[in-house]
């Protein structure tokens, strides 16, 4: 119950406008995972970092991720209703040529994100609760991909 209040305070306290927080979060995983930048081609390759977090479908794809960490947050006492939803886009990712193993990488980058966005308000317990969180929207996802 702590770790849902730690969850939902930290996640107000970035503000409303998330996409900034977005933004460090997906530099921060191009630092991690670099190969990952080919795997946003729309229409055209990105030929940098740069490019590609400045490009509006790119900026749109970081609002998705946003939203979809928000509905997980509105839902920490029935994250069941988003199962259906979470193993569809699992299934699209895998589409779209992504291996589950990167989202290990996605993972410490959302860490990494809400370390620098919450500065001294970023404790063990809080990382604890968003790594328990986080963990149980990506087993969702991974369970939609298919061999
Ligand atoms: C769609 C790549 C992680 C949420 C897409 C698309 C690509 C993509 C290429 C299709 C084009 C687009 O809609 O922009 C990746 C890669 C990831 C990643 C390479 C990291 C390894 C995530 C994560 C989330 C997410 C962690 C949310 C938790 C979405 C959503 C869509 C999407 C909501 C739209 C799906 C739809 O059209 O119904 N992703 N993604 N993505 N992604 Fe990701």
């Amino acid at each position: 119950a702590n770790d849902k209040g730690l969850i939902r305070d930290s996640w107000e306290r970035l503000g409303k406008n998330k996409l900034p927080h977005g933004t460090v979060m997906f530099a921060r995983l191009f630092e991690l995972e670099p190969e990952l930048l080919k795997l946003f081609h729309y229409n055209t390759a990105f030929s940098s970092v740069q490019e590609c977090l400045s490009s509006p479908e790119f900026i749109d794809h970081i609002s998705k991720v946003m939203l979809v960490i928000d509905a997980a947050v509105s839902h920490l006492d029935d994250l069941h209703c988003l199962v259906q939803y979470l193993v569809n886009l699992g299934r699209k990712h895998q589409a779209v040529g992504v291996k589950t193993q990167s989202f290990n990488a996605v993972g410490e980058s959302l860490l990494y994100m809400l370390e620098c966005s919450l500065g001294p308000g970023y404790s063990t317990e809080l990382r604890d609760a968003w790594v328990t969180l986080y963990a149980i929207v990506v087993e969702t996802m991974s369970s939609g991909w298919t061999e």
